[in-house]
């Protein structure tokens, strides 16, 4: 009987090593080297060309034909590289094949490259010599991909680094990058540096104590010192400080703040010259000064005026306009509003000097007719204090400082808060010393008779917080007139 091999045979290991449908073996593949070496550049993503040594392509891997926009990598053969070369570098690609050729190896060169469609591309090409026989250099292998992107990138960010750096070094304020960590400047501008009259390395060289005055050092020590670390990552610290540069006093604002860049803490120092902002300052107050001198000459005089004719109030404004101030404080005006207080009760009575001296110096009791002569005071010290241009509404407060919160008072018969603040106030004051000091015509009745009055009056002629202002001043806070 014939024997037959089964078609089912089991194949024996040996057998299947011999398959020639079998996949190799890593070794097997090494064992071709040109295959290795195409995988291997293919595996990089690098489009591969190997040109003569006159730059016609031999071989183009399928990377280099999608490079070059052509369909199939065979069409390449024989086309010369340069064709896919922009003009404008061909010269320089003639060059360096000839450096490759003599050299053996040129790296990162970078030209515009064109495709088949004609659109362009730029690439970075690696090459080096591919030796034949007798060692001599038969053919050049180049690899090359495609960079536009990251040139692009590139470009924009060196774009809007050297933006950034033109506005830096543009702003009209020194800024000045300090490391927390060491206090050494890590970066400063023109205007920084400039501020100073020095060079960027003294600034980094004495660091931020450049902008100290020697009087300030120990106070500015410790905003770098002890603000450095402590500063919160909002607050802003600003301090001025003074110098003499050039023989020439300046003033610098430095404002502190700590930022973040690049994900690392810094402090940032915006440091400003306020020389100017400062002499404007000293002209102001020294011009506001000699204004309020010739005021208060003023207002001095006025209040001499009224004394001189209405011989029975010496002394009365200016104790009144005492204990207005003290009230007034008390209640917690603001600043202003207290100066204006105290002026207006200085002249409170200027509208005196119309009326005959006669009336106002007479020894005996007023006639109802004489009474309402000297009723017109407030409105003649209106008259004569209307034009000046005072900051605050002299003329008016003192045309209601006879005016009572129920009506009664004159010239207007004015109520509650119809009344000026500083007008009720006045007019408690204006009161309590009237009724305190003696008048030539009768005696003193003290200040308890004087509280007793305005007391009884609380909150019906008089205001009742000024009541009880005046009363705290007099009974538990000491107040005495001068
Ligand atoms: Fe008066």
């Amino acid at each position: 009987m014939k024997k037959t091999v089964s078609k089912n045979k089991k194949k024996t290991p040996k057998n299947r090593i011999k398959s020639k449908t079998e996949p190799r073996s890593a070794i097997d593949f090494l064992k071709n080297p040109m295959e290795f070496y195409e995988k291997l550049l293919i595996t990089t993503g690098d489009a591969i060309e190997i040109t003569d040594l006159d730059g016609n392509i031999i071989y183009a891997s399928e990377h280099a034909a999608a490079l070059f926009g052509v369909e199939d990598s065979k069409l390449l053969k024989w086309k010369s590289s340069i064709v896919f070369i922009a003009p404008e570098c061909r010269e320089k690609a003639l060059l360096n094949l000839k450096r490759v050729i003599k050299e053996g190896f040129l790296s990162r060169m970078e030209y515009t490259m064109l495709r088949s469609d004609g659109s362009r591309f730029t690439a970075e090409i690696n090459s080096s010599i591919i030796m034949g026989e007798n060692s001599m250099p038969a053919a050049v292998l180049n690899t090359m991909h495609d960079v536009s992107k990251s040139r692009l990138t590139e470009g924009m960010l060196k774009k809007t680094e050297e933006n950034y750096r033109a506005i830096f070094n543009a702003v009209n304020d020194g800024i000045i990058i300090v490391d927390p960590e060491t206090g050494d400047i890590v970066d400063a501008n023109k205007k920084a540096y400039e501020i100073k009259g020095c060079s960027f390395e003294m600034l980094k060289e004495r660091g931020l104590r450049l902008f100290i005055s020697p009087k300030d050092d120990t106070a500015i020590e410790d905003v770098l010192l002890k603000n450095r670390g402590q500063l919160k990552h909002d607050d802003v610290h600003v301090f001025e400080c003074s110098d003499r540069v050039a023989g020439v006093e300046q003033w610098v604002e430095v404002s502190l703040k700590k930022d973040v860049i690049s994900g690392k803490q810094y402090l940032i120092a915006v440091v400003r010259d306020i020389t100017k902002k400062k002499k404007m300052e000293d002209d102001l107050n020294q011009s506001f000064n000699a204004v309020k001198k010739v005021m208060d000459g003023i207002i001095n005089a006025m209040e001499k005026l009224v004394e001189k004719k209405d011989l029975y109030t010496v002394g009365h404004q200016h104790r009144t306009a005492q204990l207005a101030r003290a009230i007034a404080g008390q209640m917690g005006l603001p600043g202003e509003q207290i100066n204006c207080v105290y002026i207006s009760a200085l002249i409170h009575d200027i509208g005196k000097i119309f009326v005959s001296g006669s009336i106002l110096n007479k020894a005996g009791p007023l006639t109802k007719e004489e009474y309402e002569i000297i009723k017109q005071h407030p409105e003649a010290g209106y008259e004569v204090l209307k034009t000046i241009d005072f900051p605050w509404p002299i003329a008016d407060i003192i045309l209601q400082h006879h005016e009572r919160l129920d009506g009664s008072g004159y010239p207007y018969g004015l109520k509650d808060e119809r009344i000026y603040l500083e007008s009720r106030i006045i007019s408690v004051a204006d009161v309590v010393e009237a009724i305190t000091f003696a008048r030539p015509y009768r005696p003193a009745f003290g200040i308890d008779k004087a509280l007793e009055e305005i007391s009884a009056n609380r909150g019906r002629l008089y205001d009742a917080e000024v009541v009880d202002i005046t009363v705290s001043l007099m009974k538990e806070q000491g107040f005495k007139f001068e």
